[in-house]
């Protein structure tokens, strides 16, 4: 008998122990993750996303071509990390609309598409882009070669974003409207388009007012780049209060961020904000990046660096370590001042999705960029971590003062 309860008790102690051990084996990868917090590899992208660490501060987007949806790693990168995609070409009118009765539909249909299967919204970028070179000569001319008359101009324009707007409304939470109608620096006002000759701003209203009336419920953004620069900023502000004096549904502006490295612009940012949260206009910040190759000289002294520039390509072996960290801190800054903001921000999507990808490694010159938060790998870097670190110090600020 005392046999039977001790071989009794050993098989419960041995049951327990091999219990132990099975529950301890299948919270090994738990435990493991758990660990990780905090470290510089970029591991806690398993703990967190930087769509969940913005929480409802502000949705997390990225700019992608249309190819890339069609590779399964991007595929699940971007559904892991953002809720808000922005087609960085297909839809833009060179590519959707590129003759007057033409229309390629096939690539933004299969990135809407990609969005509505993955459950993510989508930015319409952008249904007028108020430069000559981003617009075809069907645009601006008439038949015979002449120039376009302003009211010929704005039927375009009108059928343009109707048609658009109205096969894309249902996915589509934000459209990019008009896109850089302003002039750089001191220069004028508006930007010498064939928009701005032919009708003053009345092109920006009829291009609101069309998307409106068919998409009733969409963020209506004025998209442009440098304008929290003083100079720039004014003709912005001009801009969007005379828009809102006769009353076109302008609701937000969308700052590029385009930034370079060292480009410390946060006071010129918070005046930005601020001016723009007085005029009752919200903000996204709508293709962020950080230039490690600064591009900035190309545009200098009339081009004259151009030469020397073209082959300018200092980081293609890897990037010093001083520079990652100098980026870090720079993304840590930004990412603080938008939480900061993050009653007027909507939105913060970056441009393309890792280093490889980035438009900066061939805009202005073919040159090794490294501007984004994924390396070309896939890999988070320790920039990302940094975000995701800000973001959770400060969701942590507001919940301990009761914000
Ligand atoms: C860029 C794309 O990333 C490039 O692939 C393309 O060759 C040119 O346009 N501002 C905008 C974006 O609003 O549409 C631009 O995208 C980058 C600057």
């Amino acid at each position: 008998m005392d046999d039977a309860i001790d071989e009794f008790q050993r098989s419960g102690v041995q049951l327990r122990f091999q219990s132990l051990l099975v529950v301890a084996l299948l919270a090994l990868p738990l435990i493991l993750a758990g660990s990780s917090i905090g470290q510089e590899s970029g591991e806690s992208t398993k703990k967190m996303s930087l769509k969940d660490a913005a929480g409802d501060r502000f949705k997390m987007g990225v700019g992608v071509s249309e190819q890339v949806l069609a590779d399964p790693q991007c595929a699940e990168l971007i559904e892991n990390q953002f809720q808000i995609l922005t087609p960085e070409n297909c839809m833009k009118p060179q590519g959707i609309h590129p003759a007057e009765e033409t229309w390629n539909f096939e690539a933004p249909d299969r990135f809407v598409a990609f969005a509505k299967d993955h459950g993510l919204e989508v930015v319409g970028h952008c249904l007028v882009w108020a430069k000559d070179d981003r617009t075809d000569d069907w645009m601006m001319q008439l038949d015979n070669g002449q120039a376009v008359s302003r009211d010929v101009l704005l039927r375009r324009i009108e059928n343009h974003v109707a048609t658009v707007v109205s096969r894309y409304q249902e996915s589509a939470t934000m459209w990019d409207v008009v896109n850089e109608a302003l002039a750089d620096g001191e220069e004028g006002y508006l930007r010498d388009s064939v928009y701005t000759r032919t009708t003053g701003i009345d092109f920006i209203e009829t291009a609101f007012r069309t998307a409106r009336k068919h998409d009733p419920d969409a963020l209506l953004i004025y998209n442009d780049y440098n304008c929290h620069f003083p100079d720039k900023r004014k003709k912005l502000i001009r801009l969007l209060s005379e828009l809102k004096d006769r009353g076109v549904p302008v609701d937000a502006y969308g700052m590029q961020g385009h930034f370079e490295l060292g480009d410390d612009s946060l006071t010129q940012l918070v005046e930005t904000f601020q001016a723009l949260r007085d005029l009752g206009i919200k903000v996204v910040v709508s293709e962020l990046d950080i230039d490690v190759v600064k591009r900035g000289r190309w545009w200098a002294d009339d081009g004259k660096y151009r030469d020397e520039l073209k082959t300018y390509d200092p980081y293609k072996d890897g990037l010093p370590d001083e520079i990652r960290q100098q980026q870090i801190k720079q993304y840590e800054a930004l990412f603080r001042l938008f939480d900061e903001y993050q009653d007027t921000i909507a939105r913060v999507s970056f441009w393309n999705l890792h280093d490889g990808q980035s438009w900066l490694n061939y805009f202005p010159w073919n040159r090794t960029n490294y501007p984004l938060l994924f390396d070309r790998q896939f890999q988070p870097k320790p920039a990302y971590d940094a975000v995701i670190n800000v973001l959770r110090e400060t969701e942590t600020d507001h919940a301990s003062s009761g914000e």
